[in-house]
This record gives structure tokens, C-alpha cells and sequence, in this order.
């Protein structure tokens, strides 16, 4: 099935100070006091690099500047191990104990729960809190919002106990709430990007050391576009831990620890050895490997061609031999193509997951509006669907704003 989302995101950087006088008003409206506590994080991005992280690879993705913001205060009861949570987003107010934390049924508190849990874990002791939480970065979209969800609670929870998390802990802790709380055995590179991003700066993560170089993002030339489908196809089976075992079975027939260790020549040679299927995916975890490292060091030479070429065949890999494109996204990477370098379009590609969602582009800066116009409405001519568009530069992680 195909669920259309609500065509409401803002194509400029929406204002921070705003979100924060948003939510800080909702905490207000919520429980009649103002809060102690606000703190931010963010959805991500991903340049280069889909679905190398849970094989150990590396991935180059940015921070956006679209935040999860939560206010949060304590409860009148003292002692209390009641945290109540509300949603401007959903406009509902729900709570769970702190004393029995476990994974059940997956809703929009799982996140936050499992976030807990991961806290309680490492002997913080947040106690009873009223909390409001507020959104920029769309829901299901590919971006992130449930990740900077999870890194914006271990936020809070920081500045609560006064104890501050190593970032990169923060990130791990934030995947377990993932894995045990959603379900979704993803990896490291979503609350990686929420809680270590830097202003201005990509994150080149190495998933298997877990530790990332800062690349700028300076070039005045050169802008983020982001374009959301606003399809998310809900597909039967767990595609995406399908694509992780697969991902392990192919490792284990070529008799390495993840398909980080083994060169696209050498698996080449294996060829006839795997099952078809299983060489497909391992061709585009190599091969992808290969582009992240490439494309860094074009980026960081400024050789924005061929930066451009690599997301370029980055998408092709992804949709012939991953599989987790969808036509949606297709129709945005080839109208992004065929405005092409003359018309100020670097590259573009599938962003995220896959199966809807986003795509990101580079574009030439100055350009982004009259870009981001020409691929939206070739995309609604084609799919009748209105997409939206809009920019980002490299954002601050995750943060405490108040506290
Ligand atoms: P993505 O992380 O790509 O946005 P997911 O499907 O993994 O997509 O996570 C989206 C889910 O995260 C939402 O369906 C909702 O349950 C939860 N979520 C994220 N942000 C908020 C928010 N501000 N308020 C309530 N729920 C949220
Ligand atoms: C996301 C997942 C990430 C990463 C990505 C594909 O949905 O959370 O960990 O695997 O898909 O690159």
C-alpha cells in the first residue's frame, strides 16, 4: 500500500527559535508550568553510502537542519516514576512508568521508551518527567525522525541527571532502542548523525570502528537539496532485515567477518559461486563502499563531477542489485538527471532505507527553487503525486538548549 503524507514541509530552513517558542508554549498548555529542560536533535541525510552501515562499511551522511525538539520538566508528585509524553505533532498525551520498561506493542513512545531503557541501563536515574516533544523533520520519511527522537530523549535525559553520555555511546544506546523498542535491527548511522553532527560538516563514519572524520561541506557553490516522494510503500516480509541476512549469508559463503572485507575484484571472482541473488547484494554493499570512499575524496578536491557520477551509479546499484528503490523515487533521480549539469544539477540519488522517501540532490547554490521546481513538477506529471522539496546545510547535533 501507499500512504501519501501531507505536502507541509517548509523549502527554506525552518526557524529554531520559533520551534523552541512552539514547544516550550505546548509544555506550557500541557502541564500549566514552564519547562526546566529543552534540548534538540536531528534528522539526517545521507549523501553517499545506503546499507553499508550494518556490514561494517562506511557511510557519509549530514545532519539537517530539521529538529526533534523536546521540553521537559518535573512532575508536581515527587518521587513519581510516571513519565508522561506529549505530541504537538499527534496533539496526544501518553504515559508509561519507568519501573517496568519493556518493548511492546510499537508505537510512537517506543522510541522514547527504548531510549529510557538504554539510559536506566548505564545507571542514570532520570526519575518521573512531564515531557513535549515537536517535530521538523517528516515523519517516515527517510530522514530520521525516529532516530533524532531517540537521541533527543538520551538528550534530555542528560540534562535531567546532569550525567553526560560519550556521543558516540549516546548513538549505540539509541540503535539498541531501535532494534529491542521499533524492531528495526538498523544500524549505527542514523543516531550517529543525530548525536555527533557538526555544523557545516558531513560525517565520513567507518561503521565497523565506529569513529567518523568531519569532512566540510564549504564549497559557497554547492547546495543540499532534499525532495520527499511522499510514498512510503509498506511492503510484506521485512525487506529491510531481509536485505541484513542476505547481507550476512553472502559474507559467510566468502568466508569473511562483513562484506566491508572483501574487494569487488575478489567477489567478482566469486561470481559463480554465490547464489545470484546473494552476488547482487554483495556487488552493491562492495561497490558502495568504494563510491563513499571515492566520493569523500572528490568532495574533498572539490571534483563535484564526479561526486555527482557516483551518486548517480550509487542509485543504479541500489535499484538493480539492492532492490529497495521504488518507481517513486526513480522518477526524482531521472528528472534530476535530466536537468543535469547544464541546468545546475551535480548528482542525485535514493536517500535512506529506500521504498519511498527521499532523494538527495547537490545542485548548484542559487539554484535550489528553480531546480527543486523543474524536478516536482515532472514528478507530478508522471506520478500525479505532489512531491516536497527542500534545503538543508550540515547541522549541530544533538544539544541541550535550556538546562
Ligand atoms: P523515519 O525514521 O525515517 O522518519 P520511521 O518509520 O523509522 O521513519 O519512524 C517514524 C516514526 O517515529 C513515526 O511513525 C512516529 O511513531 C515516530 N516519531 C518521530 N517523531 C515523532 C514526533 N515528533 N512525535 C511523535 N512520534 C514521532
Ligand atoms: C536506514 C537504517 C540505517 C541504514 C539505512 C540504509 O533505514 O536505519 O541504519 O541501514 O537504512 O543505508
Amino acid at each position: 500500500s501507499i500512504t501519501g503524507a501531507p505536502a507541509e514541509e517548509e523549502f527554506e530552513t525552518p526557524s529554531f527559535g520559533e520551534q523552541i517558542a512552539t514547544v516550550r508554549a505546548d509544555y506550557e498548555r500541557t502541564f500549566d508550568v514552564p519547562p526546566e529542560w529543552i534540548v534538540a536533535a536531528p534528522g539526517r541525510v545521507n549523501l553517499i553510502g545506503e546499507h553499508t552501515d550494518y556490514n561494517a562499511g562506511f557511510v557519509f551522511p549530514l545532519a539537517i537542519e530539521r529538529y526533534v525538539v523536546i521540553a521537559g520538566g518535573r512532575p508536581k508528585q515527587q518521587g513519581s516514576k510516571l513519565v508522561k509524553v506529549h505530541s504537538t505533532l499527534l496533539n496526544e498525551t501518553v504515559d508509561f512508568s519507568l519501573d517496568d520498561l519493556k518493548p511492546e506493542e510499537v508505537t510512537w513512545t517506543s522510541y522514547i521508551r527504548g531510549a529510557f531503557a538504554g539510559c536506566l541501563e548505564r545507571g542514570m536515574e532520570p526519575g518521573g518527567l512531564n515531557l513535549a516533544v515537536d517535530s521538523k523533520v517528516p515523519l517516515g520519511g527517510g530522514l530520521s525522525s525516529s532516530a533524532a527522537l531517540e537521541v533527543a530523549t538520551a538528550t534530555m535525559i542528560e540534562a535531567v541527571t546532569g550525567k553526560k553520555l560519550d556521543p558516540v555511546d549516546k548513538a549505540r544506546l539509541c540503535q539498541k532502542a531501535e532494534h529491542d523498542y521499533a524492531g528495526v535491527p538498523c544500524g549505527i548511522m542514523d543516531q550517529f548523525s543525530s548525536s555527533l553532527g557538526e555544523a557545516g560538516k558531513l560525517l565520513l563514519i567507518d561503521c565497523r570502528t565506529e569513529t567518523a572524520e568531519m569532512v566540510s561541506l564549504d564549497d559557497l557553490n554547492v547546495a543540499v537539496l532534499i525532495i520527499n516522494t511522499n510514498v512510503k510503500h509498506e511492503l510484506t516480509g521485512g525487506e529491510y532485515a531481509e536485505r541484513r541476512s542476505q547481507c550476512e549469508a553472502a559474507a559467510k559463503e566468502l568466508g569473511v567477518k562483513a562484506l566491508r572485507d572483501i574487494t569487488l575484484e575478489k567477489l567478482e571472482a566469486y561470481a559463480d559461486k554465490l547464489e545470484p541473488v546473494l552476488f547482487r547484494r554483495a556487488r552493491h554493499v562492495v561497490s558502495e563502499n568504494e563510491r563513499v570512499l571515492k566520493a569523500a575524496e572528490a568532495l574533498r578536491a572539490g571534483d563535484w563531477e564526479d561526486v555527482g557520477e557516483l551518486m548517480y551509479a550509487s542509485h543504479n546499484s541500489l535499484r538493480d542489485d539492492y532492490k529497495v528503490s521504488c518507481p517513486e523515487l526513480d522518477v526524482l533521480v531521472n528528472e534530476a538527471h535530466r536537468v543535469g549539469t547544464e541546468g545546475g544539477v551535480i548528482g542525485s540519488r535514493m536517500t535512506g532505507g529506500g521504498f519511498g522517501g527521499c532523494t538527495v540532490t547537490l545542485v548548484a547554490a542559487g539554484k535550489e527553487r528553480e531546480i527543486a521546481d523543474k524536478i516536482c513538477q515532472g514528478y507530478q506529471k508522471e506520478t500525479g503525486i505532489e512531491a516536497t522539496p527542500f534545503v538543508t546545510k550540515p547541522a549541530r547535533g544533538a544539544h541541550i538548549v535550556q538546562g
